[in-house]
């Protein structure tokens, strides 16, 4: 562990008394190759984003909190079409923010400690932090709308990597401080969009929109049930006291999940190519039963047709796992998540023996833990895991033991809050 005293970095020596404690190593973001350090403030994380930026270009910002996101079900569902259930939480990036009157945006990261500064005429793709900016700024450009140039310093304590968005916060965040500033009238949906069009066309990751979409719209003490054919949601409570939504990340950060990823969702475009020979009115996987698939089993190559099978029994599982919150039964969708991971795992294929590991260490706690899978996009970061609240230090001391004993790694713990959405602070 090392510590990093600000006081000694020239670029802040005028904070007194903000101490950064690394708690992880450099980590993997999400989705790309940049590079996120998770930090632990002595001041709140709020007040010391607003005194770094106060600092570096003494004056008042304004201060955005933009949350990471959990998944309860509904997996690769979103870019079928489908149903998808997730919540934002209580990690989260907060952002302090400024017009400049230039046309310069300077921007610093307090976690990765750098710094960048660009205009609009040099936006590029890539993986870093700023990529992903660029691409929030080109996509409010290509709908006929102007910024400014702004000053900025963002920071927070998403985990890199473990599946909990931080780069759709980064956009979400970004993007609606640009909002508020330069008065531009975007709806939450729009940003969601452009946090989307930054990750497709900067990020090179064709990802849905729940992570965007959960980030913005997120409700305290709710999940987020998102119809992602229609963008319209219902908010369903989850408010069950004697159990705590707990996160065990595996630390496997993947270095080919983006490629993987990407190949998920061509093979189930190559599904839907198919089945539009016979009917052209499919538009997704969203449109179709498992009898329907059947009928094209024998024009695709057998991968295919299981990972088209999956989504389209994902899609319905989550539709059943909605009522069942809805009756507040959650041992009955508890269940359905453990079926959600077996076909993840099997079918789709995007777990890892980490994440197995953890579910099945679940399975056999099966009275206090209720369900548990892998979640987000896969290939390690997090599994999700409803337990029993008196049961999580003897659960969590058994993961421990287990998955050191397996892997000779420790896992991180994260117990989570489902929170409100993207929201000003000032
Ligand atoms: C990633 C993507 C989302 C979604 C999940 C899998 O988090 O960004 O759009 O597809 O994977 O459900």
């Amino acid at each position: 562990m090392s510590i990093i005293d600000f006081r000694a970095c020239s670029m802040l020596n005028s904070i007194v008394r903000i101490r950064a404690i690394i708690l992880g190593g450099v980590v993997n973001c999400d989705h790309s190759n940049f590079y996120f350090r998770v930090l632990k403030f002595e001041m709140n994380l709020d007040q010391s984003v607003s005194s770094i930026f106060k600092s570096k270009f003494a004056k008042e910002p304004l201060l955005v909190s933009a949350p990471g996101r959990i998944n309860l079900i509904g997996e690769h569902t979103d870019y079928n079409e489908g149903f998808v259930m997730p919540a934002a939480v209580d990690k989260q990036l907060t952002f302090a923010v400024a017009s400049n009157q230039t046309n310069r945006f300077n921007c610093f990261s307090v976690n990765s400690n750098t710094s960048v500064s660009f205009s609009t005429s040099e936006l590029q793709a890539g993986g870093e932090w700023h990529h992903y900016l660029m691409g929030v700024i080109d996509g409010i450009q290509k709908k006929g709308l102007q910024v400014g140039g702004v000053d900025c310093v963002f920071g927070g304590d998403i985990p890199g990597g473990a599946g909990m968005s931080s780069s759709a916060a980064l956009c979400c965040g970004f993007g609606f401080a640009l909002n508020q500033i330069f008065k531009l009238n975007l709806t939450r949906l729009e940003l969601a969009k452009i946090g989307q069009h930054a990750e497709h066309n900067f990020a090179g990751v064709m990802c849905g929109i729940m992570d965007q979409y959960a980030s913005l719209f997120g409700k305290q003490d709710a999940a987020l049930l998102l119809d992602c054919r229609s963008l319209e949601h219902e908010y369903i409570p989850f408010d069950f006291p004697e159990i705590e939504i707990l996160l065990i990340d595996t630390k496997v950060k993947h270095s080919l999940a983006s490629t993987a990823y990407n190949d998920r969702r061509a093979a189930c475009e190559e599904g839907v190519r198919l089945l539009q020979r016979s009917r052209p009115e499919i538009k997704s996987l969203r449109d179709i039963g498992l009898s329907e698939l059947e009928f094209i089993r024998h024009l695709v190559h057998e991968d295919i047709f299981i990972k088209c099978r999956f989504i389209i029994n994902e899609i319905a599982r989550t539709q059943r796992a909605a009522a069942l919150l809805k009756a507040n039964d959650l041992r009955g969708f508890g269940k359905l998540m453990f079926e959600t991971h077996r076909g993840l795992s099997q079918e789709y294929e995007v777990s890892c023996a980490e994440s197995d590991l953890l579910v099945s260490i679940a399975s056999q706690f099966s009275e206090d833990v209720l369900g548990a899978r892998m979640m987000g996009g896969g290939f390690g970061g997090c599994t999700i895991n409803l337990v029993k609240k008196d049961a999580i230090e003897k659960y969590s001391q058994k993961v421990r033991e287990k998955y050191v004993g397996t892997f000779k790694k420790e896992p991180d713990f994260y117990s989570t809050k489902l929170m409100q959405g993207v929201h000003t602070l000032s």
